[in-house]
């Protein structure tokens, strides 16, 4: 079994994402920790127990950073909703997370189980740069660590520039893409090409006529609304899905290419990661991955 942490902003594509790593029957996922992003730190626990409570598990959550290191908390609620669940609640669980804080419990997992912890960061990097900086012994005790983040080699979504989760906590992902750590990213570009969930597909969601099936529809339809009126597309980017089908499954990825990123912390370009393709690069950016195997390891979740 992968011993397995979740770092999320739990927002809609994140719910998705969770569901999928708690369907996997290969992962023993020690905790799920929160960083405010898409919602603040409140909205986002709550988000992710409520997930946890769909999936009939009762994994660990622990509340990280309320927000970025540096900055002011943006969110995307005007996205996600004010709920982060597309507003189409109310999505409140029994569960109750952790007294304990998650920088905390990330530093404990990492040194109980070193060389075993595998973690995916699915939203702003702050939790993650802050375990660095409070244990940087962690940077070479961790099994893997994977990103979703970043523009790769495309356009932002927040900005032109920039990709939301690198953009909310630019100063974090500078701290953690230039740690040394290997990293697996999967960004912004490949999201648009290979994550994506077109009428057809949320079709195919629709028959399959689960309670989290339903889940997923229900929540993306506020998401839905936005791609339709601002680019009149039936679509819906899945970024935390993708990262996360990547993860589960390392051969749905086809190409990743070796590189280091420079982060742009300030200015128009705030959170443009700027990549350069190296073989000696500590960073592997997903640059081909198999849209029909997303698909699969999508579906065969929400069952
Ligand atoms: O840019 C996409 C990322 O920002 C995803 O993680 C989404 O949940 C938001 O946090
Ligand atoms: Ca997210």
């Amino acid at each position: 079994m992968r011993k397995v942490i979740i770092d999320t902003d739990t927002a809609t594509d994140d719910a998705i994402a969770i569901i999928m790593a708690l369907k996997h029957n290969n992962f023993d996922v020690k905790a799920i920790t929160t960083v405010a992003g898409n919602v603040d730190l409140e909205q986002a626990t709550q988000n992710a127990l409520y997930t946890v409570e769909l999936c009939n598990k009762n994994i660990p959550v622990y509340k990280g950073s309320s927000g970025p290191i540096k900055r002011k908390l943006e969110t995307s609620k005007f996205f996600h909703g004010k709920d982060g669940l597309g507003d189409t609640g109310p999505y409140i669980p029994k569960l109750k997370e952790q007294k304990e804080n998650a920088i905390n419990k990330i530093v404990s997992l990492i040194n109980a189980n070193p060389n075993e912890i595998e973690i995916i960061a699915i939203g702003p990097l702050t939790n993650i740069a802050k375990v660095f900086d409070k244990d940087p012994s962690t940077i070479n005790k961790l099994k893997s660590l994977y990103i979703m983040g970043g523009i790769g080699e495309g356009k932002g979504n927040i900005t032109h520039h920039a990709e939301f989760n690198f953009w909310v906590d630019p100063d974090a992902a500078d701290v953690v893409l230039n740690s040394n750590i290997k990293i697996h990213l999967i960004a912004w570009d490949t999201t648009q090409i290979y994550g994506y969930i077109n009428k057809e597909n949320f079709e195919e969601l629709e028959k399959i006529n689960s309670s989290l099936s339903q889940f997923s529809i229900d929540i993306q339809q506020k998401a839905l609304q936005y791609y339709k009126i601002k680019y009149n597309e039936y679509k819906v980017d899945l970024a935390d899905p993708l990262a996360m089908a990547a993860f589960i499954d390392s051969k749905i990825v086809t190409e990743y290419k070796n590189c280091e990123i420079k982060m742009i912390l300030n200015g128009l370009k705030r959170g443009k990661d700027i990549v350069s393709f190296t073989k000696k690069g500590n960073i592997k950016l997903a640059s081909k991955i198999s849209r029909e195997k997303f698909l699969n390891t999508l579906k065969k979740s929400l069952v």
